[in-house]
Formats: C-alpha cells, structure tokens, sequence
C-alpha cells in the first residue's frame, strides 16, 4: 500500500466510525401505547370505524356511562357533525346512533 491508499483507507474507517456512532440515534425505538380500546364488533361497526377514530380514540366513546339511550347517542353523532366539524353523511347518522345505542347504551 502507497500513502495515498492508507489516506483512503483511514477516511473509510473515520466515515464508517461516524456511522457507526450515529447509528445507537437511528436505532432509537420509540413505543407508542397500544389503543386500548377497539369498536365492538356487529353490524354499524364499520361505519363506527370510518367516521368516529380520525379525530379521538375509541375511548372517548367507551367510556361514556352504559346507561345513555338512543337519544344521547343520536345527539352525540349529531353535535360531532354539527359542532366539530365530522365530516358524517346525514344518512348514516340513524345507523351510527343505532349501533352505538345498541354497542354502549341501553339499546339491547
Ligand atoms: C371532526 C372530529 C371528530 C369526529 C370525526 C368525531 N368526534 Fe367525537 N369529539 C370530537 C371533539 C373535538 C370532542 C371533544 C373533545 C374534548 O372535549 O376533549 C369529541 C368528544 C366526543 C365524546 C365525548 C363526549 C362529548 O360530547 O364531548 C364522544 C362520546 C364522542 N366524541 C363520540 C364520537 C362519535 C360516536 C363519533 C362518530 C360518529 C365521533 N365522536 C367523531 C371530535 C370528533
């Protein structure tokens, strides 16, 4: 080996060592908490799961007290649209409040 090739040779080694120290960085895992909680399954869960998870977990819904009617559910799904925004097809919201009654209310 000439200087030149040990030149080389020491610049590999000083890049691949720098790397090598970044790496512990890249390599940082970061956990993000399960989601605890998921849509019961059963007919309207699937509408539940499109229009009730882009803006809140499913926990704001699961922990609403168990003793709510079809009325509560229907004006929960109606102030989400009206009020915050979701964007909710007024034809679904019957079947939403339905399942969520039946789901999370007294609806059985
Ligand atoms: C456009 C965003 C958005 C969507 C979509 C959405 N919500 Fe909400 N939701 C909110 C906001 C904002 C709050 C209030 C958050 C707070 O007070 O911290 C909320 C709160 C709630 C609460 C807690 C009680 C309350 O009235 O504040 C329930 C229950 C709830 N949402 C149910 C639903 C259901 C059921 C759906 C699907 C039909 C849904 N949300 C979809 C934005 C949304």
């Amino acid at each position: 080996m000439n200087h030149s090739n040990n030149m080389r040779w020491a610049l590999l080694v000083g890049t691949l060592a720098a790397l090598g120290a970044a790496a512990p960085a890249a390599a940082l895992k970061i956990e993000l908490p399960v989601e605890t909680a998921a849509f019961k399954r059963g007919p309207g869960a699937d509408a539940a799961n499109e229009q009730c998870r882009t803006c809140h977990s499913v926990d704001y819904i699961t922990t609403q007290p168990r003793d709510k009617p079809l009325a509560f559910w229907k004006a929960e799904v109606e102030k989400m649209k009206k009020v915050y925004g979701a964007p909710i097809p007024d034809d679904r919201i019957d079947e939403l409040a339905d399942y969520l009654a039946r789901n999370y209310g007294t609806d059985k």
